[in-house]
């Protein structure tokens, strides 16, 4: 049986929430990676370290016994974000970047940033302070089409941010075209980009086969098949500026199943099997270590993880729902088969 035994990996972006969904979620990621960037976009958004430090022991508290995940926490960015924030942000030890939505570009993001201006103070301390900031990239302009607005948003705001902080430590969230790809890579050691599995599996047809999906439904939405291979080719490069983030976005089915559905698709019982699948699919399996285990570690300046995660060629069935609180969620694959499984130790 073919088996690949990694350095443990990290997910680089997750949305965990609070509560029973968090209690509901958490082992699924635990079991897999030691450590997440744990993403701020409650309702109200954590905006204070004091709030992150609380949210921090709620997801400790939450932990299934026996797995030593740990939490890396963010801040929500706003139009009044202090100086003082990002500076005990950056003294805090357990606060590792802060998160940028513009406002109204996805869930709980009304909070975000009116005018990336009004944000430069914060912005300019963290580029002072190496505190990196984490971007989620999507105009918010409804003139803007829904698949363009990525691309617009690097010309727009990226772009003329870079030039005003060149210096500053940027990861442009759960990248989904090619000119994302393009701008990452063109650009310096100071910026990288998180990817997705999601992304990588499947183009924009899943939304709408033999029907309108709801769970395929996510934010920046899935994008023309020439885009995903843009992701693949930049996840099995090498390059150290790509590095996993699942981006695992739990909402109730009735949330995602109704008439104005939520965004986010449910990953994260899978989280390093997809990716797995998607690193086979493009002969690559030998480069899925270090976009899962080592070059995100490097890029926050945290050490590799001392232990490791061995996956296994075999497929198995993902449950039609999992319970989620009151209701249920319905993760990705529901009822179908995942190729690789982790060998639970
Ligand atoms: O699909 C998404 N879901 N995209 C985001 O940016 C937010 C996330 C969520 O929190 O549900
Ligand atoms: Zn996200």
């Amino acid at each position: 049986m073919q088996t690949l035994t990694l350095t443990r990996p990290d997910d680089w972006h997750l949305h965990l929430r609070d509560g029973e969904a968090l209690a509901a979620v958490l082992p699924d990621t635990a079991r897999r990676f030691a450590r997440a960037m744990v993403m701020p976009n409650l309702k109200p958004p954590v905006r204070t370290v004091a709030e992150a430090a609380a949210y921090r022991q709620r997801i400790l508290a939450a932990r299934p016994a026996g797995l030593a995940f740990e939490p890396l926490m963010t801040l929500y960015l706003t139009d009044h974000t202090s100086v003082e924030e990002v500076a005990k942000a950056r003294r805090s030890g357990f606060v590792h970047a802060v998160k940028y939505y513009p406002a109204g570009a996805t869930t709980n993001s009304d909070l975000g940033v009116s005018r990336i201006e009004k944000a430069y103070p914060a912005i300019e301390a963290m580029a002072a302070q190496d505190l990196p900031l984490l971007v989620h990239g999507e105009a918010t302009d409804p003139a803007v089409d829904i698949f363009d607005r990525e691309a617009v948003f690097i010309d727009r705001v990226l772009t003329p941010l870079l030039d005003r902080y060149p210096k500053l430590k940027l990861v442009l969230e759960h990248v989904t075209t090619r000119q994302g790809i393009d701008f990452v890579r063109a650009a310096g050691a100071n910026v990288a980009a998180t990817i997705t599995a999601h992304h990588l599996l499947y183009n924009r047809n899943a939304m709408f086969k033999g029907g309108i999906r709801p769970h395929y439904y996510c934010l920046p939405v899935l994008k023309r098949e020439q885009h995903r291979q843009a992701l693949v080719d930049a996840a099995i490069s090498g390059s150290p500026k790509f590095f996993l983030g699942t981006d695992s976005a739990p909402h109730a089915r009735s949330a995602k199943e109704c008439g104005s559905g939520c965004a986010g698709i449910y990953t994260a019982h899978a989280g390093i099997e997809l990716y797995a699948e998607a690193f086979e699919a493009a002969a690559a399996l030998d480069k899925l270590e270090g976009f899962a285990s080592v070059f995100g570690a490097a890029f926050y300046g945290l050490a590799r993880n001392p232990d490791t995660l061995t996956l296994v060629r075999a497929a198995w069935d993902v449950p039609a729902d999992l319970d989620f609180g009151a209701g249920k969620l319905i993760p990705l694959r529901a009822g179908e088969a995942v190729n690789w499984k982790i060998l639970e130790s």
